[in-house]
């Protein structure tokens, strides 16, 4: 079941060729839905918890951590993150880090966001699943009653691991099922294709979740095959490399199966080796359902309206590509149609009454 697709229509709204201003998209309503969460930790934040929870982290100062952050490919990048998250422990822990991840929320007009967590990640060095999730659903409760945020859990696979070890943690996420709308795949990608985990993504239908996947973000549009006729995702996270098989795009296109893009995160990963050399705007010119997510912001240089800016710096972005790329987000969520509605009403408003 593909997220439902409401025809955009910006009729009526002015000065919709005019180049989006910052201020025009940093005050748009959007929804984020690709976001991991360990990929929201803040150096400040990991070097708190290291020391709070007396883990040993091989840097001396927020300054060294940052300077890590130099990466060449995905794996480069994996393995520093997989390193930061260890200082996470406590329910507190992931409390602390999901309220910062939603203050940064607030400030970037983000109405809706479908957050990932890898349980894997942590519960492979002994910390339960119980006290990932609770500290993440606490924070989700309450940035919802501070700040009005609506928010869904996706939970990621970790594709480097066995499907076997994908499988225990479908079963151990079953007593929070009503509390995660989605699973999803994440981690190493090339040589883990999606047909690797076809019986664990059958099991999570059967159980009700809705379904995701990372693909073709390094790896070949066959995955992006794969995790659609294999897997039944109803997105695709990433999906770029699309673009090299013609016949793909003519079906993402009828299909219009959302692709959950990241700008910043493909230049810092090396997928485009410039801003200015990325496709998001071939893709959505091609009729696709793109939309801009931040991936993981702490590790990649920016928050949602940091990639907006980012591609504001390197291309002619107009108020009606804005809208349209904001008016994704909120048709590709897990949200009822009604809530769309709602959310694309407060969008065209924005958009009315922005001078
Ligand atoms: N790709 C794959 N796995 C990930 C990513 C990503 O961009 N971010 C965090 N885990
Ligand atoms: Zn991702």
């Amino acid at each position: 079941m593909i997220p439902s697709v409401i025809a955009p229509d910006f009729s009526g709204i002015p000065k919709l060729n005019e180049l989006a201003s910052r201020d025009f998209l940093a005050g748009l309503p959007k929804a984020e839905l690709h976001l991991h969460l360990d990929g929201a930790l803040s150096p400040a934040l990991m070097f708190k918890l290291a020391q709070r929870n007396q883990v040993e982290l091989p840097y001396k100062s927020i300054a060294e951590i940052e300077a890590a952050y130099q990466f060449t490919n995905l794996q480069s990048f994996l393995d520093v993150y997989y390193r930061g998250a260890s200082v996470l422990n406590t329910e507190q822990d992931f409390y602390d880090l999901t309220r910062d991840y939603f203050a940064k929320c607030k400030a970037d007009n983000v109405q809706h966001t479908e957050l990932s967590f890898d349980p894997q990640t942590h519960t492979e060095r002994g910390i339960a699943f119980a006290t990932v999730i609770s500290g993440i659903l606490r924070a989700m409760a309450d940035a919802k009653k501070d700040w009005g945020i609506s928010a869904k859990l996706v939970m990621d696979f970790l594709r480097h691991l066995s499907a076997e070890s994908a499988m225990k943690t479908l079963e151990e996420s079953l007593p929070w099922k009503d509390k995660i709308i989605a699973v999803g795949l994440d981690s190493s990608e090339l040589g883990h294709p999606p047909s690797k985990f076809t019986e664990v993504f059958a099991r999570a239908r059967t159980e009700g979740y809705r379904v995701v996947a990372h693909a073709g973000e390094e790896g070949p549009p066959s995955y992006i095959w794969e995790a659609i006729e294999l897997l039944n995702v109803e997105r695709i996270d990433h999906g770029v490399r699309c673009d090299e098989d013609a016949k793909l795009m003519d079906y993402l296109r009828e299909t219009q199966i959302p692709l959950t893009v990241c700008p910043l995160s493909n230049v810092r990963l090396c997928v485009f080796d410039t801003m200015a050399e990325h496709n998001l705007f071939t893709l959505l010119d091609a009729g696709l359902r793109v939309m801009i997510n931040s991936d993981d912001p702490t590790y990649f240089g920016g928050y949602l309206n940091d990639n907006y800016f980012a591609l504001a710096d390197a291309f002619p972005v107009t108020r009606e590509q804005a809208l349209l790329l904001a008016h994704h987000s909120f048709t590709s969520s897990f949200i009822s149609d009604d809530e769309k509605l709602k959310f694309i009403g407060q969008l065209k408003n924005y958009a009315n009454n922005f001078q």
